[in-house]
């Protein structure tokens, strides 16, 4: 029962996220070469089915994006595993990512997350194949982020081949949507000191520097930079 009322309420917040999103698509949206210019609509397939404006803007090649079900554990531990790989493999020691992607990918992990009612899952998805995803919790922060009701941006990848073309951009759209249902007035996240794209996209957003910790990749001790921003407020950079 616990789990029925809480899928009806997703539903519910997840009809009013969709025009939220077409809402911020239509205000700030920047078209450019190779982008996606199509909106994104969350759920597309089953959530927004019933909403005639999300389809009439919808593109068949467009990735949708939806929350993760139990089912796709497997799919986001190997999609997980290898965008982290990818974006930081080069530059850390072998050893410190295999210990942290032992202990943080695996298909029963990621099923603990899924699972999680203090998280939330969002995976984009084209032609049956995930793109992107992005976990959002609310478990506290740290005492740099002013806040009455934090959110955290857990992770947000997107997998190499979709960079730049607007994905991020639509999870990122999405995840602030869940806060705003969420009622979190404040959004938060660590990122990598050396990972610059990354903090560029999230300046994009209104997300700004306001404290640091550190993130232990295996036995190495990093800095990440804390990043904030107010969830009510728009960027027309964004
Ligand atoms: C971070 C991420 C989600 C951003 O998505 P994206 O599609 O690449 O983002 P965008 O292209 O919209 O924005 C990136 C911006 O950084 C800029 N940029 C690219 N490389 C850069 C660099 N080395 N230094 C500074 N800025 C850089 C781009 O020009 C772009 O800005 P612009 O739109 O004004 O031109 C995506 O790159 C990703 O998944 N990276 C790997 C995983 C990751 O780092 N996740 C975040 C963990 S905290």
């Amino acid at each position: 029962m616990a789990r029925l009322s809480q899928s009806h309420r997703r539903q519910q917040g997840l009809l009013a996220n969709c025009a939220q999103v077409m809402r911020i698509f239509r205000r700030h949206r920047r078209p450019r070469q190779g982008r996606i210019t199509s909106a994104a609509c969350i759920g597309a397939s089953e959530r927004c089915s019933a909403s005639m404006r999300c389809q009439a803007i919808s593109e068949p090649a467009m990735p949708s994006i939806r929350y993760a079900r139990p089912s796709d554990a497997k799919a986001l531990a190997a999609l997980a595993e290898e965008t982290f790989r990818d974006t930081f493999g080069s530059v850390n020691a072998v050893e410190d990512m295999n210990l942290h992607c032992r202990a943080s990918y695996g298909e029963a992990v990621q099923l603990a997350e899924i699972s999680n009612a203090a998280m939330i899952t969002l995976l984009c998805e084209e032609g049956g194949n995930l793109t992107a995803f992005a976990q959002l919790r609310w478990s506290g922060a740290p005492g740099c982020v002013s806040a009455k009701s934090p959110g955290e941006i857990q992770r947000l990848y997107v997998a190499k081949r979709w960079h730049g073309k607007g994905v991020a951009h639509d999870l990122m759209a999405a995840c602030i949507g869940e806060m705003e249902r969420r009622e979190s007035d404040v959004a938060w996240l660590g990122v990598w000191e050396r990972n610059p794209r990354a903090m560029a996209f999230y300046r994009k957003f209104g997300f700004v520097e306001v404290g640091d910790h550190v993130f232990p990749l295996g036995t190495d001790p990093q800095r990440d930079i804390i990043m904030a921003r107010s969830v009510a407020h728009r960027y027309p950079g964004a």
